[in-house]
């Protein structure tokens, strides 16, 4: 009942030594060609490899990321299950990122950013925290850890997701029913929603239109959630006043792409979080004693919602 690891030999390496001492009796390997494939039972990767179908006796395949639609699994036998990252170190550098763009927003850095490059030294009338309502699009393992992180600053805090939620401190409106009014009242936008059928082209110029005149986007979930098109609009019209990407559709962007260059726009190259290995090792390793005790892995992807 073998392990692979198909994923970089240095995160490899540290799961290697995790599995070797807490979960000795099961072999360990980052190598296909070595493996009898009939042997390889857990699988953690990030895209499904071409081959899958050889591993005949598969039982789980976990994703190395948070987010399981780069995986395509309606390509993995239905019997297999699918468990997507569900770790501390993902969590902490989502707050990280989050906690940097909110407070980038709220700055007006994307402002003074242009205004320095111009050589304009000029100060910008600053709301107050209080005055900046936040509103979160998902209320899941990361959605609901970037509010608790938020909070100290004062900002009043909402979210969104499909379901009820309750967390303490946070306005938590759920269904689509709710989605105008949460809009509405919500001036930095941060979505963390997974990427589904439901969510493709989720954050587009009506979705704009709702947010009130002067508000912000932070983008973390996935490319294909956000019309680029439908955000230069809202930008350039004055509507919005500016947007941190981690994400786009495609990645990278090409060489002449609005994003590079706009100046209401912080860009980065989807690394708003990266799963830790010496965390992540420790889930996984888990997660197996929980699946050979008759209980479902934390964090098991319900293939019909798709997340
Ligand atoms: P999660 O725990 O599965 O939570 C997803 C949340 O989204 C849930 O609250 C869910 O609602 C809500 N949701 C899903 N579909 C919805 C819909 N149609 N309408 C309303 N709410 C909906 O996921 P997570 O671990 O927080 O991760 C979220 C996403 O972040 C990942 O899927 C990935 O794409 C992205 N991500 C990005 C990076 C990066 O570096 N940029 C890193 C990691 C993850 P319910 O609570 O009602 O189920
Ligand atoms: C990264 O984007 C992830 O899904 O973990």
């Amino acid at each position: 009942m073998t392990f692979l690891f198909n994923s970089d030999a240095k995160r490899g390496a540290i799961f290697a030594e995790a599995f070797a001492r807490d979960l000795p009796d099961i072999p360990f390997s980052m190598d296909p060609a070595k493996v009898d494939p009939e042997d390889v039972r857990y699988l953690i990767t990030w895209t499904v490899p071409a081959d899958l179908a050889r591993y005949r006796n598969l039982e789980v395949l976990f994703s190395i990321g948070a987010g399981v639609d780069q995986l395509r699994v309606d390509a993995v036998p239905a019997h297999v299950k699918v468990v997507r990252m569900v770790e501390d170190g993902i969590v902490r550098m989502m707050q990280e990122y989050v906690t940097l763009a909110v407070l980038a927003l709220h700055r007006n850095l994307p402002a003074y950013l242009d205004q320095q490059r111009r050589g304009n030294w000029q100060a910008i009338a600053q709301k107050q925290a209080v005055e900046r309502r936040i509103g979160v699009l998902g209320l899941g393992m990361l959605g609901t850890a970037v509010l608790e992180r938020l909070k100290p600053f004062g900002f009043p805090l909402a979210g969104w997701s499909r379901n009820p939620r309750e967390i303490e401190g946070v306005d938590c409106l759920n269904g689509r029913d709710s989605l105008h009014t949460f809009l509405g009242a919500t001036d930095i936008l941060v979505c963390l929603l997974p990427l589904t059928e439901e969510t493709r082209g989720f954050l587009n110029a009506d979705l704009f239109a709702r947010l009130p005149a002067g508000a912000a986007l932070v983008h973390v979930g996935r490319g294909p959630q956000l019309d680029h098109d439908g955000l230069l609009e809202a930008l350039d019209s004055g509507h919005l006043s500016g947007a941190v990407i981690d994400v786009t559709e495609p990645e990278p962007l090409p060489e002449n792409h609005p994003f590079w260059r706009h100046p209401k726009i912080l860009l980065t190259p989807h690394v708003a979080s990266i799963t830790q290995p010496e965390t992540a090792a420790l889930a996984v390793i888990d997660n197996i004693k929980r699946h050979r005790g008759g209980l479902d892995p934390i964090g098991l992807v319900d293939r019909d919602r798709g997340y």
